[in-house]
């Protein structure tokens, strides 16, 4: 194990991070000051400076670790004159106003009439969700929409209280088509320039302005410490030291403030997802933070600590994700789901850190605190969130009135909310609005200063960050490339003439994979290859698409090739990195068209430069290895000409403009090398934290690397016994849960943590309803629980664990079955499938009425797991990802009664096991 130096004496000389620097696990981060550098042993890089008197690339030290919260100095003080005005409105309210205050439609389905109807406070639009349901719409049409939020919006004891309009602008205003896109923050990170920050947070609020909107939903504040997190292209760093410093520079940038401090002239950004979302086991996104409450303080909070103190931000989203605080002793140990936690809510952010604007839950963010549905979380309100995201309409409706119902409740029954939770909730989201300047306002957001198109061109500034954001790994005497003169340039790679893989998730649409070059109108952006193009002149640059024509090339006609590779694009869970994946092996990167490209066009006496397009550092030894030089570009975005700036030189043969660009995440040095943090305490990174070549200083030679591959996946998570069980006669086996869905988008958790089933659940259109209790039995004394399908609709039971999931693949290659037992309770005509889910929609299928059996015999049901197929053509099959081993699905009438549900190996060559001849064919009868 070896042991940083810096780290070392960090440790010795401060108490920062104490129980990191002491323990020896992989949680630990960096000391006060220390400086990033290179362990001995890898290749020199040239860290960031530090000291050189620059503020805006000088990283501020964090300051000595905090043994409690700290008390932070908001930079947007009380105004006695707001204070007053908004406490007067709050004593006039209703009380279906105030709750409808604290409610935030979706545009898909919450309309302008709903504002007025329920006083609703706030709007958000979903990624991939437009105004007029066309990814082409124009800026006008969405101020037109924001025009028609604000007429219909509240006027309370003569006091307009206009809606706050939310939108993901989390790279530039991403969604709308013709904004500018910047790279995503993880690029920005690799910057390490503050000002830059500050720079893109004001011209993202300029461009949020032009389109109307109050409020962009970023910056993320995750301290990213397992890259197999899909989200991890949306933190700056895995150092906090980095994510502090850039918080308060982006919130500054977006809000700026006014020189009294007391309103905004920008946006209103929103420091998310509180608190931890970057530090769950595994890397899994929504998952469990189990890190203890100093790591919480000194590692995840700092980033809340810049934004919410001098960055003066005013809005803060709750995180998806659990904590579980596993310190023996801890004092607020197992908080389950923060949208839950009063601890992390109210007592931490609001009372210990002294954070007095709103908060707001993350999409039905609420539904998933056990006891709570989208519709109905009490929970969630008395916890201290204020402001409710919920994006179907039906749910919003019945979120008021359950709501207003629990409020009327007697303060004995533990669903009620007292009115002065309420009342802190409304006062908090006009004060907000207060403070953005609507309250009260005339103005409608198409009059308010900056709401023209133009607002939507910053291109020059995304081309800054660009060249900004790039590193440069290997260099062997390659770069800066001349302006080819009698040869030319080959550029090749699924990355070079797309704007998708160069932008990422958040763009356009919410996963960003069906972004085409035609969303992007001419003149508001540049893909790479048309960046080259416009270098070094069109005529100087081929470029082949198929990796099979690389074969026929003749590669003395070029100066050298330009491989453009990288990720497909992803967003949130859908990107994370699970069961038998790797860094290096994943979904979303093309590794064998990669590799045969790379393979095709090194060692033709051509230099061949790599630009790696991806959303975190990814075990890519192979693509070193082919490589003569070596650039990670991370997720540029709309100006792919940043990246020809740097790669080649000038017309006369100077250079043009050096590689600046310094990792802030650690690049692995083998495939399942995560986590892997500047700090650890067996930190051996291949390229470190702060790595980074110039063209001034050349490194040694990368050596060949190992390509030895991980055979099983990085997730822990496999199972290898011979049974699986779920479901038994004691009831869900954890991590399962038994729940009841229908559409649309009902899941009722019937079984598990926080719901022991001994009555009727029922789904929200009557189509089905699931019955247990002592008695009712299959095989043993109250093993047996009752689906009743009415024939309604489409419904389904199912259990599933809600935060991972298994390696199941050794049951699928050892002959294994799905196995439960049941009883039919009446005849049926139903079509029943028995189906798994690797992450809906990935699952497989199989249809099993044949098997039901006679009405009242009791039945063992052994589905060999060779019989089950994808759902369709789109949604593949993954044993090594189940989520949710067992779900039977009709929209028939039946009347079925479950019990001792497992997975077994070996269990489909039982004698009495169904056989399939054909899989995916419905099975036919015994
Ligand atoms: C994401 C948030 C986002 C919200 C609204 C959620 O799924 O976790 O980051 O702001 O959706 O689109
Ligand atoms: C539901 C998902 C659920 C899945 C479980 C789907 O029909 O919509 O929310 O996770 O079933 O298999």
């Amino acid at each position: 194990m070896r042991f940083s130096r810096l780290v070392e004496v960090a440790c010795l000389t401060a108490s920062l991070l104490a129980a990191a620097c002491g323990d020896d696990n992989q949680s630990g981060g960096p000391g006060p000051g220390d400086p990033p550098g290179n362990p001995p042993g890898n290749p020199p890089g040239n860290p960031p400076p530090t000291g050189t008197g620059d503020p805006c690339r000088d990283i501020p030290a964090l300051p000595a670790a905090y043994a409690d919260w700290p008390q932070l100095a908001p930079a947007i003080g009380k105004d006695d004159a707001i204070e007053a005005q908004i406490a007067g409105l709050v004593a006039k309210m209703t009380l279906p106003q105030k709750v409808g205050q604290m409610v935030m439609g979706e545009i898909a389905e919450t309309k302008p009439e709903d504002i007025t109807t329920f006083s609703l406070g706030a709007m958000l639009n979903g990624g991939g969700s437009w105004p007029g349901n066309n990814r082409a719409d124009a800026a006008s049409v969405w101020r037109d929409l924001a025009d028609s939020f604000f007429a219909a919006s509240p006027t309370i004891d003569g006091v307009k209280i206009p809606v706050i309009w939310g939108i993901d602008a989390v790279h530039g205003n991403n969604n709308v088509r013709g904004a500018t896109v910047f790279p995503h923050n993880i690029g920005l990170g690799a910057a390490h320039d503050a000002c830059l920050a500050q720079m893109i947070g004001a011209a993202t609020a300029d461009e949020v302005r032009a389109t109307g909107q109050d409020w962009a939903f970023g910056p993320t504040l995750a301290v990213v410490r397992d890259d197999r997190w899909g989200r991890t292209y949306e933190g700056f760093s895995e150092d906090p030291t980095i994510v502090r410093w850039y918080a308060e520079a982006a919130f500054k940038g977006f809000s700026s403030l006014d020189p009294d401090g007391k309103h905004l002239h920008g946006i209103l950004p929103t420091a998310k997802h509180f608190i931890g979302d970057g530090g769950t086991t595994d890397g899994t996104d929504q998952g469990n933070n189990q890190h203890s409450e100093a790591e919480l303080i000194n590692l995840f909070g700092q980033g809340y600590y810049g934004a919410l103190g001098p960055g003066g931000g005013q809005t803060v989203m709750i995180s998806f994700n659990s904590w579980n605080d596993p310190t023996p002793g801890a004092a607020h140990p197992a908080q389950g789901k923060i949208h839950g936690s009063k601890y992390l809510v109210t007592d931490v952010l609001k009372n210990k850190l002294g954070f007095d604007g709103l908060t707001l839950t993350d999409w039905n963010g609420h539904g998933q605190v056990p006891g709570c549905s989208n519709a109905d979380c009490p929970q969630a309100v008395n916890a201290g969130i204020d402001l409710f995201m919920i994006p179907a309409r039906a749910d919003l409706v019945a979120f008021i009135a359950n709501t207003i119902h629990e409020v009327n409740l007697p303060a004995s029954d533990p669903r009620h909310i007292a009115m002065a939770r309420i009342d802190d909730a409304v006062t908090r989201i006009l004060r907000v609005k207060a403070r953005q300047g609507v309250l009260g306002s005339a103005t409608p957001p198409s009059q308010r200063p900056g709401a023209t198109d133009a607002g939507l061109l910053h291109r020059e500034l995304a081309r800054q960050a660009v060249r900004e954001s790039i590193v440069l790994l290997k260099n062997e005497a390659v770069l800066p490339l001349a302006r080819p003169t009698t040869k030319k340039i080959l550029v090749v790679g699924n990355g070079a003439d797309s704007f998708a893989i160069q932008s990422g998730g958040w763009t356009i649409s919410w996963q960003g994979a069906d972004v085409t070059n035609g969303d992007v109108p001419a003149g508001a952006g540049e893909t790479i290859l048309a960046g080259i193009q416009a270098t070094v002149g069109a005529d100087k640059v081929d470029t082949i698409t198929h990796p099979a024509d690389l074969a026929t090339v003749d590669y003395t006609q070029y100066d050298a090739v330009i491989a453009v590779v990288g990720e497909t694009p992803y967003a949130e869970g859908q990107g994370d990195i699970t069961g038998s994946m790797t860094l290096g092996r994943e979904a979303k990167y093309p590794g064998a068209d990669v590799k045969a490209i790379l393979d095709a066009v090194h060692g033709h006496a051509v230099p061949v430069v790599t630009v790696l397009l991806s959303g975190r550092p990814l075990w890519v030894n192979h693509e070193l290895n082919q490589s003569d030089a070596f650039v990670a570009a991370f997720l540029p975005g709309s100006e792919g000409g940043g990246i020809a700036d740097v790669l080649f030189r000038k017309a006369d043969g100077s250079i043009n403009v050096d590689f600046t660009g310094k990792l802030s995440f650690s690049w692995p040095k083998t495939d399942c090398e995560t986590p892997l943090n500047v700090g650890d305490a067996s930190y051996d990174p291949l390229f470190a934290y702060g790595y980074g070549l110039t063209y001034q200083t050349q490194a040694s030679t990368v050596p060949t690397l190992d390509e030895t591959q991980t055979a099983h996946g990085c997730n822990p998570n496999t199972v290898n016994t011979d049974v699986l069980p779920i479901l038994n006669n004691t009831g869900a086996i954890d991590p399962y849960n038994l729940y009841l869905g229908a559409d649309p988008n009902f899941n009722q958790l019937v079984e598990g943590p926080g719901a022991t089933l001994n009555a009727t659940v029922a789904s929200s259109g009557d189509v089905m309803t699931v019955t247990g209790s002592s008695t009712l039995t299959v095989d043993l004394q109250g093993d047996g629980r009752r689906a009743q399908w009415t024939g309604h609709g489409f419904a389904q039971i199912y259990m599933q664990q809600v935060t991972a999931s298994q390696d199941l693949s050794g049951f699928r290659d050892n002959d294994g079955a799905m196995v439960f037992k049941g009883i039919l309770n009446e005849a049926t005509t139903a079509q029943l499938t028995a189906q798994f889910t690797c992450g809906f929609p990935c699952r497989g299928v199989v249809d099993i009425s044949a098997l039901l059996g006679p009405v009242g015999a009791k039945t063992t049901f052994k589905i060999p797991l060779a019989c089950f197929v994808p759902a369709n053509a789109t949604d593949p099959m993954d044993f090594s990802i189940v989520n949710a081993p067992f779900q039977l699905q009709t929209t028939g009438k039946l009347d079925f009664t479950f019990a001792e549900i497992s997975w077994a190996r070996h269990a489909a060559k039982d004698g009495d096991a169904a056989v399939c001849p054909t899989p995916g064919v419905a099975i036919p009868a015994p």
